[in-house]
């Protein structure tokens, strides 16, 4: 770990910025598991339950197309496609046997890892980040059906882009909310046809009242889940904890036996045509996931 001097950002939250587009993803999983770092695990087990309730209304042939936004080295298309864990992508990536390899050859065993874990009826996922290395080893790996390094935050959507996502069922963020804002949204949602859902975890320091904004002007209706939230992952000292616990003092949000206890929580959001909410509650609709969660 670098120290705290070249790890903080000015706003006080740790920076990972060099582990998020490197040539593979092994040092991802030894700094963020460090902090247990567990997003994707939730998100994986939220959007499973998002794919299940909107797939229904599917035709069997049809695959069921996500845009993972902030998708790095293809995390959460590894959850959701393979039949695997965090914990086993943690155990893969920080082993002996991982740490004597290329990334060539890394990605290659990695191919033929994910072939061999392949679930039936699994998702096509298109994954966005403007880091271009960790994109590549994504879609190398079959981890992504496509990739995309773009940067929304300042530009439109390329034409290869659009194309890819015009038709989207669900659009998922873990850990990105905060580095792309209501713009990247408005991009997205510009380049889809029909209704997508739109599910996000994000910290709950980090508002979402711009991005619920934004997808409001494309037809969709916002809901915080107010039941649960979510652990992101262990402080990574003293004075980031201390920093984060005075922000969401100031928020006015109680960090009683959450933040106050050592990790960062988030919030999920779950944005939906106005008559899909209507008909399902959110928490109807993550009932069987929402029983094991915290
Ligand atoms: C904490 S990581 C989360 C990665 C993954 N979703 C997960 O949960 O493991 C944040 C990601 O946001 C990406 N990111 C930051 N700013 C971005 C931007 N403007 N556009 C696209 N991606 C961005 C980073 O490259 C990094 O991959």
């Amino acid at each position: 770990m670098p120290d705290n001097d070249t790890h903080h950002q000015k706003s006080g939250k740790a920076s990972f910025d060099d582990i998020y587009d490197m040539e593979d993803p092994r040092a991802y999983f030894t700094e963020l598991g460090a902090f247990d770092y567990k997003a994707p695990e939730h998100g994986s087990r939220l959007f499973s339950c998002l794919i299940e309730a909107k797939g229904k209304a599917r035709d069997a042939d049809d695959p069921f197309n996500i845009v993972d936004v902030c998708c790095s080295y293809g995390i959460n298309a590894a959850l959701l496609k393979y039949d695997i864990t965090l914990d086993d992508l943690y155990d893969r990536y920080r082993s002996e046997e991982a740490a004597r390899v290329s990334s060539n050859e890394l990605a290659v065993s990695d191919k033929a890892f994910y072939a061999a874990r392949k679930k039936d009826d699994h998702p096509r996922v298109v994954g966005v980040d403007f880091a271009e290395n960790a994109v590549a080893y994504g879609a190398r790996a079959g981890l992504l059906d496509a990739g995309f390094a773009e940067n929304l935050e300042d530009e439109p959507a390329s034409d290869a882009l659009e194309r890819a996502i015009r038709r989207t069922d669900l659009l998922t963020v873990t850990g990105g909310i905060g580095y792309i804002s209501e713009k990247t949204f408005d991009h997205l949602l510009g380049s889809m046809e029909g209704a997508p859902w739109v599910a996000s975890l994000a910290l709950r320091w980090v508002s979402y009242d711009d991005i619920a904004e934004t997808l409001s002007k494309h037809g969709l209706a916002t809901e915080k889940l107010d039941t649960h939230t979510f652990i992101q992952r262990r402080f990574a000292d003293t004075e980031e904890h201390e920093y984060v616990i005075g922000e969401l003092e100031k928020m006015g949000v109680d960090t009683e036996g959450k933040e106050s206890e050592g990790s960062y929580h988030a919030n999920f959001y779950l944005s939906r045509p106005v008559e899909d909410a209507a008909r399902t509650p959110i928490e109807e609709l993550l009932a069987p996931v929402l029983e094991t969660s915290r």
